[in-house]
């Protein structure tokens, strides 16, 4: 598999994708939902999905393909070359806020992270890395990330973890807000790890995610020295949802053995 030429196709095709969502903000947006009243989709998650899957079908038939929105065919395993492609991540700013989302794809072959790419739509920004040949933002190589002590981290959480909930124990997710010099929450996964990739957050967590909203960042992720896991410590699993987090290596451990209690 020729790695460059396929970074330079899919750079090629995230730039367009992003030109027809930005155009898309001009126009009225078909909105529906999804699994929940909150899980929100429009006309131009499904548009950008099915551009992806032309794109890459019309380079090599040959590749298969996982998209959020499911317009793809149905993936029997990571065998062989397989994108994973969140067309738009944190639709919800999207619709509301014209803002804050991302594409994200994760190219991988035989299960192993070759290519990652998070392209912040409205920043023009493009998070991307090529195994074992770096991370960069743009034209910028990001550093490989310096340890810190938990008290300096600045960390990604949903607000709703700190109430009583049916995920994890709150009152321990308490201890760990008092206990980190700050929180944020950007409403789109792919972003906050760009954010921890990047060093400008040190750690983000969520009870749930899906494959295509770890996929790139995951890639991205490994080339800066990042962890990633579940919040068992175990290895992401790109076949399901499962929890997450995404953490300088000083702080991941102690993040999940003295602050994660899952129910
Ligand atoms: C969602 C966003 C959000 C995260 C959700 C995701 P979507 O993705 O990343 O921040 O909390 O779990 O499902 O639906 O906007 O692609
Ligand atoms: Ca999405
Ligand atoms: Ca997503």
């Amino acid at each position: 598999m020729e790695i460059i030429a396929i970074h330079e196709f899919t750079v090629k095709i995230i730039h367009e994708a992003g030109e027809r969502i930005r155009q898309s903000l001009s126009e009225k947006l078909e909105i529906e939902t999804k699994a929940n009243a909150n899980d929100l989709v429009t006309n131009i998650d499904r548009e950008t999905e099915l551009f992806f899957i032309e794109q890459i079908h019309s380079y090599d038939p040959a590749f298969k393909i996982l998209g959020e929105e499911g317009m793809g065919e149905p993936l029997e395993s990571l065998d062989g070359v397989v994108w994973i492609i969140d067309p738009i991540d944190g639709t919800m700013n999207f619709i509301r806020q014209h803002r804050n989302f991302a594409i994200s794809i994760g190219i991988y072959v035989d299960g192993i992270g070759k290519l990652g790419y998070i392209y912040d739509v409205m920043r023009n920004d493009l998070y991307y890395a090529i195994e074992g040949q770096g991370a960069y933002m743009n034209d910028r190589q990001l550093e490989r990330l310096q340890p810190l002590p938990l008290h300096e981290a600045i960390i990604g959480i949903n607000a709703t973890w700190v109430t009583p909930n049916r995920y994890i124990e709150h009152n321990k997710m308490i201890d760990l807000v008092h206990h980190v010099r700050g929180t944020r929450s950007y409403g789109s996964a792919t972003l906050e790890i760009a954010s921890v990739v990047c060093g400008r957050m040190d750690a983000y967590m969520s009870m749930r995610l899906s494959p295509w909203d770890i996929a790139g960042g995951a890639v991205i992720a490994n080339e800066v020295g990042a962890i990633v896991s579940n919040l068992g410590n175990e290895a992401i699993n790109l076949e399901e949802q499962d929890t997450f987090i995404i953490a300088n290596p000083k702080i991941h451990k102690t993040i999940i053995e003295q602050y994660v209690d899952l129910k």
